[in-house]
């Protein structure tokens, strides 16, 4: 069976940034993987580029919208060429091609009676080129997805009969459990249907950047909504609409999206497709959003990072080790140079490099460089176990986009050829004259290289191409047949000295990101009055707020920890089975025991954190000026565990 692996398509109103390269290098990672094991593949990226947003920005920056798109289009395709990016092809929704079977889908399902004209009114958010109804309205004004303004705006549509595809989506999801992964995520398209699918308007009268209604319907007012003529770029780069030359290749195996463009493909997407009478996709991956040093990233605070200027500094392999090892998919990750630097020295410097060189400096000293398998089996057999053991559960991470458990696991190779190398001595046994078993070590551990390189190499393609170069070997699907499938031995190597492949990195190598100012008083006002802009892109949505999950909390215990200064260790109950342990730097400002029965207001869903070897697992509000600090509480009794919000 061939598979179809898909990023979104990025709009072209700013050049990428890490986010766009994550989803891009997951879904790169996934299309090599499945290439190694024999797969056909197609790998599809591309650029989305109509609708009022582009339009916009193209005004903003003095120029025509396809002038505009052309130049933003052309960055992501240069970056992905320049991080050589495995993409079968690179589309652009301005495409000749793509416009033309966007009219063909448009027409398919107006002849099924899916498409009516009617009036709509409503309240339409510019910046997420959606309508939305009153009632989900923030304040009777403010957009649901992204705080900003709505305007309202009464148009003649054609609407899309999203409705009458209510009962089939669920029952969609209900016989494919892993439609939407992780599976953790399905809940939330489910009740947003369950709650009831309104008709979708799929046309627009109020701009013209968008592709033009088909001439039969004769009404060329209209333009395509930018989502319509967006999800249809999954099949129109199979040549739907013109010649369906790669047709074979639908359904996609994996779209992966965004969480916040979840919607979009789990509910809208599988509706188009059914009116067309397609497949629907196989799994819709959503992931999480990254971060900067646990801030959002924003160009008003100048902390936006391009991925180009992280691959110069380290490396684009290690940013994609990095950024697959460090968050499990679905999870939002946070990028820091710290954490690069981390993973970089200890698990590709030291873990892996260092076990690359160990064996060329051994083989080279012990066998001029040729390394003989034949006597692995006899003292190693339990390595070897333990090797396949973990070769073995590989597949299972991948196939459900853990990527980071995937390397976590692989991992384990390298931690058993380190631990066999330093308690089989191959050094001493030469010494004693134990030839043949120091040998063995070895070569157990060329073989351990070699299958890991393997394993690694849809990761880090270069990397471990290097490594195959210098045992001897290539990897291909017969190398992974062989060695990893059928897990044989590589019988020979003959190696080859090649400089070190991660050099430690000693202190960051790019400028570190803004500190964080408070928010300026300007920012502040601009709240209060509801005057959220585009440029203000520092000011959270709503939905951001709401992901801190803020409760009330009675002490219920305190005391001192000792040595510190500044911690005093909390039993805090949160309404929950047991107590919280929160570790907090309070103890200049409060005694332990004046704690004690009183309330305090908790952030409850923050990840676990040592602090002087205790856990810590919530944070405590506070607020600190020159006069000292003071706690925020309730300013009556609540019950312990009430939300604030
Ligand atoms: N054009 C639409 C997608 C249409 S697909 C038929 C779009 N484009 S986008 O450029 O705004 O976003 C592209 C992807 O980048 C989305 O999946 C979005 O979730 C992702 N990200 C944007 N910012 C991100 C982070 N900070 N972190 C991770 N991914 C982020 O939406």
């Amino acid at each position: 069976m061939s598979k179809y692996i898909t990023t979104p398509i990025y709009y072209v109103n700013g050049e990428a940034h890490i986010g766009h390269a994550y989803t891009t290098f997951i879904a790169d990672t996934i299309t090599r993987y499945e290439k190694l094991k024999g797969e056909k593949t197609y790998f599809l990226t591309g650029t989305d580029e109509h609708g009022q947003k582009i339009e916009e920005s193209a005004q903003k920056n003095n120029k025509r919208a396809q002038e505009f798109a052309d130049e933003i289009s052309a960055t992501f395709k240069n970056l992905w060429d320049e991080f050589e990016i495995d993409y079968d092809k690179f589309i652009r929704t301005t495409d000749a091609e793509h416009k033309a079977g966007v009219q063909k889908a448009f027409l398919a399902m107006h002849a099924k009676g899916d498409i009516y004209k009617d009036f709509y009114e409503g309240h339409y958010c510019v910046s997420c080129e959606t309508f939305f109804p009153e009632t989900q309205l923030i304040d009777g004004e403010f957009c649901p997805d992204c705080g900003r303004t709505t305007s309202v705006v009464k148009e003649e549509s054609y609407f899309f009969k999203l409705s009458s595809y209510e009962d089939r989506l669920l029952k969609h999801y209900e016989d494919n459990p892993d439609f939407i992964l992780p599976r953790s995520r399905a809940n939330e398209v489910i009740n947003f249907v369950k709650g009831g699918l309104r008709d979708l308007s799929v046309t627009r009268t109020s701009f013209t950047w968008g592709v033009k209604m088909p001439e039969s319907l004769n009404d060329d007012k209209h333009v395509m909504y930018v989502w319509l003529d967006a999800l249809l770029n999954y099949i129109t780069a199979l040549g739907y609409g013109k010649d369906d030359a790669n047709m074979d290749f639908w359904p996609a195996s994996t779209h992966f999206v965004g969480k916040d463009i979840l919607r979009f493909h789990a509910i809208y997407w599988p509706a188009f497709l059914m009116s067309l009478d397609l497949p629907l996709p196989k799994h819709i991956g959503a992931h999480g959003w990254w971060t900067r040093d646990g801030e959002k990233m924003s160009k008003s605070k100048g902390n936006v990072i391009a991925p180009k200027d992280v691959a110069d500094a380290y490396g684009v392999e290690n940013l994609r080790y990095f950024m697959l090892r460090e968050v499990p998919f679905g999870q939002d990750g946070d990028f820091s140079q710290r954490a690069l630097i981390d993973r970089i020295n200890s698990e590709l410097s030291n873990d892996l490099g260092n076990l690359l060189n160990r064996i060329i400096g051994m083989s080279g000293k012990y066998s001029d460089f040729e390394i003989n398998s034949k006597d692995v089996i006899k003292y190693h057999e339990r390595e070897l176990d333990a090797m396949n053991e973990a070769l073995g559960n590989l597949d299972a991470f991948m196939q459900n986009m853990q990527t980071h458990r995937y390397l976590e696991e692989l991992w384990k190779l390298f931690s058993i050829g380190n631990v066999a190398i330093t308690s089989f001595e191959p050094w001493a046994k030469m010494k004693e004259g134990k030839v043949d078993e120091a040998l063995a070590t070895v070569a157990l551990v060329a073989n351990i290289l070699a299958k890991a390189a393997i394993m690694l190499s849809p990761v880090m393609p270069k990397t471990t191409h290097t490594i195959a170069d210098a045992l001897c070997f290539e990897i291909n699907t017969e190398s992974y047949n062989t060695l990893v499938i059928e897990k044989n031995l590589l019988k020979l190597f003959n190696i080859k000295k090649v400089p070190p492949l991660f050099p430690r990195v000693e202190e960051p190598l790019m400028p570190e990101a803004p500190v964080a100012q408070p928010n300026a008083p300007k920012v502040q006002e601009k709240k209060e009055k509801h005057i959220i802009k585009e440029e203000d892109d520092n000011l959270i949505e709503i939905g951001q707020f709401f992901e801190t999950s803020l409760k009330i909390g009675t002490v219920v215990e305190a005391e001192e920890v000792p040595k510190s200064k500044k911690l005093l260790k909390l039993q805090v109950d949160l309404g929950e089975d047991s107590n919280r342990q929160v570790v907090a730097g309070i103890k200049e400002f409060y005694s332990a025991e004046s704690l004690v029965g009183t309330q305090v207001c908790v952030v409850a869903n923050l990840k676990p954190a040592k602090l002087m070897g205790m856990m810590s697992e919530g944070m405590l509000l506070a607020a600190k000026d020159e006069d000292g600090l003071c706690l925020v509480r309730p300013e009556k009794p609540k019950k312990a565990g009430t939300p604030i919000g």
